[in-house]
């Protein structure tokens, strides 16, 4: 007989009742909109979960999570999850989370094979090969990885920047943040790494599109 996980049945209950003590119409309320202002791109880690490290409620964080934080501008899963929270949702703000200790950026920095993976972990191959002075002046191979998981999001907010989505929102004067945090496995904190894009200005003039000419 196949384990039916009735544990989480009841965790599910009881959570729904703690909800409802709380707001009896939290759920009413919920089913009819969705207004979140923030867009999560994080990993997959099960260690990093967006609304409870946030204190974000249901309804109040739009996310997309794979493996390592990545964004491809060939990723249709990812470009449709950035064009439905700023096209649709209007979202204010798109936070890049990496975190430190990412199983996935360790592994781009191992001359192994790990399956499939590797071509989804090639964008950290690169990342680290543009950042390898920087990154081999790093003796310490815990603090390397760690440093590698800081670059890998701070080139994931340029990708965000780079994309036609976050570019015609800025052209249309929508107000729009990209944010790139890293949050700490061994301390539960998320620390903003200082590299806010929040106008087309500060994408590198070879990645900006121009405003269409009427
Ligand atoms: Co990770």
């Amino acid at each position: 007989m196949p384990d039916t996980l009735q544990h989480l049945f009841d965790n599910n209950r009881a959570w729904s009742r703690q909800m409802l003590e709380h707001d009896p119409c939290f759920f009413q309320k919920l089913s009819s909109q969705q207004a979140p202002e923030f867009l999560w791109i994080g990993c997959a880690d099960s260690r990093v979960p967006a609304n409870e490290i946030t204190g974000l409620l249901p309804g109040e964080l739009f996310v997309h999570r794979n493996v390592a934080n990545l964004v491809y501008a060939s990723d249709l899963n990812c470009l449709s999850v950035i064009e439905f929270a700023v096209n649709t949702l209007h979202i204010k703000h798109i936070i890049v989370c990496g975190h430190y200790g990412c199983g996935g950026v360790k592994a781009a920095m191992q001359q192994q094979t790990h399956g499939l993976i590797d071509n989804w972990l090639n964008g950290i191959r690169d990342t680290y090969a543009r950042y390898e002075e920087e990154l081999l002046a790093i003796p310490d191979l815990t603090a390397r990885a760690n440093r590698l998981c800081e670059l890998n999001v701070i080139t994931q907010v340029a990708q965000v920047a780079r994309t036609s989505i976050v570019q015609e929102a800025w052209l249309r004067g929508q107000l729009l943040t990209v944010h790139g945090w890293i949050y700490g496995l061994n301390d539960g904190q998320t620390k903003d790494l200082d590299v806010c894009i929040d106008r087309l200005e500060q994408v590198n003039p070879l990645y900006r599109l121009v405003a269409a000419t009427p």
